[in-house]
């Protein structure tokens, strides 16, 4: 039977600014729930990609001095591989600037201009540039942005309109009758009450003002908005509107669309509209995530800085990382980013809680087993009733969490079986079970029940904590995929590895306030060094004739060697036209004296011969400062005969 289907979305990123901790949230949920579905036997479909259109992207590469191609490729592939450091596993990338995609775009633009859901007009309105937006004057806040505060522009031009009007009693019906279609639920009510109620316009869909967009091809001036363009990669990733739309016909409808809550406006309005216009089904799920709000204290809000999630994660593991994304915000709200709760979430439940576990566990079984994984005699006693029906009741419970997409919440249920293993341990005292004969098979049941509930943690934690669930795996000798799958864990006793193999902590407490202080130093050294360095100095202005009397001259390097007895300086002999010279100069330690010999100087040719340590400089060459204390060679661009003038 072909296993039931699950398509999942991140919106697409714009690829034009740095990326912080709070951009990875949403690819790090919609991870963490695409492998737990892949594991319940789901046929997954992740999709992720960049939205690389659009006036922002045209003006910032403006100012980069590259071609809009040029600066997203850049970005792009800087994305991609922060998306691979954090193991985000989707299963295609989608760029708006794939071919597929614009012509797609094209196809779907030019079929609802056929059915008269998309008309010519005339549209005067404010613009926000970086949020790629029109607003009327009402829906201005004190003039300004309602979505990012910030100033807006007056932008008329003709345009085509979709009938987004036509659509707004079905966008009502649809949000008020499926209370499961916008989660969480405040935010139906807000789009009910604050657009949908108030009354829908007809959305401005092309601009005619740059030209960095998906022409319309039956209009060419004109470019396709990109918002509709962005939208529309949830069916052009699947060959909608293309040659071949087997994907499509084979995951459409997606599960669920999951966002920002700043752009629910888009997926919840305008996208059901555009979809009810083709005649497509309607996705089954919109999420509105909260945000993880950067800049609570001091350490993020230094830039450039330690929420730099690749820094992050080369410095306290790329799992820490994704627990603490997954684990800290409460789903649906905003959080605040904290270094200090960023480190105790790693210090209490990583390595503390589960980290310990596994330690002792596996130091246990070497001591008194020999290593070898003890056989279950299946005699409950005393606190073993409480922990098996824990953990028999872990995946279920998880399973529905994660139906409801209440992410924090599923690994809450995870950290309570582990918790309750290490209390297990203080009730059971294995060390006191090892000192008696009579003890020992107590013991090897205990010491069974322990790994079977670190087993039964690996399998739940997998999907959040890919590489730790590894590390759990990898201290359980020749481990079976059967005891790595779902099903295993359902009823205990599932394990059925003979041996344990110790290994490194899974992870490493950290000294909060000694990690705090150090970043804190590092940031003030930081801004020291950006405060004392002067402003660049000049010298005072000189006249034409001034600068008339420096004679300098193109030479070249014959021989060159060190001067004994210091490290600073190479003496060289150089042929300027004519002419050689003996010139000391102080590049000793940037430059060799092989690689001096045969290269084009500038020199200073009528300046007074100077001594350096006894020994006569005939002129100096013309050397540019490297920013980091050291110097390079000024050359010229060209070859030209030594003695040529520089002017
Ligand atoms: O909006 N906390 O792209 P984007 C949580 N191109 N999530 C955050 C965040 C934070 N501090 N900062 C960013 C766009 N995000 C459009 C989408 S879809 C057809 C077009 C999330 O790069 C944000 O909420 O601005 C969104 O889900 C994602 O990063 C990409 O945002
Ligand atoms: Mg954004």
């Amino acid at each position: 039977m072909a296993k039931p289907t699950f398509y999942i979305t991140t919106p697409i990123y714009y690829p034009s600014g740095t990326w912080h901790l709070g951009t990875c949230y949403t690819t790090v949920i919609c991870d963490a729930i695409a492998r737990f579905k892949r594991k319940q036997g789901f046929d997954v479909f992740y999709l992720t990609g960049t939205d690389e259109h659009g006036l922002k992207i045209e003006q910032k590469s403006k100012e980069a001095g590259v071609t809009p191609k040029e600066y997203v490729d850049k970005k792009v592939a800087n994305l991609k591989s922060l998306w691979d450091r954090l193991k985000i596993s989707y299963d295609k990338f989608i760029r708006t600037t794939d071919s597929y995609h614009e012509a797609a775009v094209q196809k779907i633009f030019d079929k609802l201009y056929e059915k008269g859901d998309i008309y010519k007009g005339e549209y005067e309105g404010y613009y926000c540039v970086p949020c790629e937006t029109y607003w009327t004057k009402t829906q201005l806040i004190d003039g300004k942005c309602p979505d990012c505060g910030r100033e807006v522009g007056v932008a008329k031009e003709s345009c085509y309109f979709f009938r987004l009007s036509k659509y707004q009693d079905k966008l009502i019906n649809l949000l008020e009758e499926n209370d499961e279609f916008l989660l969480p639920k405040p935010r139906r009510r807000e789009m009910i009450n604050n657009f949908l109620k108030p009354g829908l316009q007809d959305l401005a869909v092309t601009r005619s003002t740059f030209t960095w967009g998906v022409p319309v091809d039956f209009d060419p001036k004109h470019v396709i908005y990109v918002w509709i363009d962005a939208l529309m990669n949830y069916v052009t990733a699947l060959g909608y509107g293309g040659e071949d739309d087997s994907l499509f016909k084979k995951y459409w409808p997606a599960d669920v669309h999951m966002m920002g809550k700043e752009i629910v406006r888009f997926h919840s309005i305008i996208w059901p509209a555009l979809l009810m216009a083709l005649d497509i089904p309607l996705p089954k799920k919109v999420y509105g995530h909260g945000w993880l709000l950067m800049g609570a204290d001091k350490i993020s809000k230094s830039k450039g800085n330690i929420v730099d999630p690749v820094e992050l994660s080369d410095k306290y593991s790329v799992d820490a990382v994704r627990y603490y994304l997954l684990r800290e915000i409460p789903f649906g709200s905003d959080g605040a980013y904290t270094t200090r709760a960023f480190l105790s979430r790693l210090n209490a439940d990583l390595a503390n809680d589960l980290g310990n576990l596994v330690k002792r566990t596996v130091a246990m079984v070497n001591k008194y087993e020999d290593g070898n994984i003890p056989v279950w005699s299946g005699n409950k006693q005393n606190t073993d009733e409480e922990i098996i029906a824990l953990c028999e009741k872990a995946l279920p419970e998880v399973e529905k969490y994660m139906d409801e997409l209440f992410v924090p919440e599923a690994l809450e249920s995870i950290f309570t079986l582990i918790r309750r293993a290490n209390k297990y341990i203080d009730e059971n005292c294995p060390w006191i079970l090892a000192k008696s004969e009579e003890t020992k098979a107590r013991l090897s049941d205990v010491l069974y029940v322990l790994l079977e509930v670190i087993r039964t943690a690996g399998v739940l934690i997998e999907s959040y904590l890919p590489d730790t669930a590894e590390k759990i795996f990898s201290c359980f000798d020749g481990i079976s995929a059967e005891e790595r799958s779902f099903d295993s864990i359902r009823t205990f006793g599932g394990l059925k590895t003979k041996k344990v193999i110790e290994q490194d902590a899974i992870f490493m407490r950290v000294d909060v306030e000694k990690e705090i202080a150090e970043m804190e130093s590092k940031i003030e050294k930081q801004e020291e060094v950006k405060e004392e360095k002067p402003a660049v100095e000049h010298k005072s202005e000189i006249t034409i004739d001034d600068f008339a009397k420096i004679e300098l001259r193109v030479g070249k390097v014959l021989s060159a060697e060190k001067m004994p007895k210091t490290d600073k300086l190479l003496v060289m002999k150089v042929e300027i036209g004519e002419e050689k010279r003996q010139i000391v100069s102080g590049i000793a330690k940037y430059y060799s004296p092989e690689e001096m010999v045969g290269k084009r100087v500038v020199v200073v040719y009528n300046l007074a011969p100077h001594s350096f340590r006894g020994v006569e400089s005939q002129g100096m060459l013309l050397c540019a400062d490297d920013g980091k204390g050291g110097v390079v060679l000024v050359n010229p661009e060209k070859e030209v005969d030594t003695g040529s003038e520089v002017r």
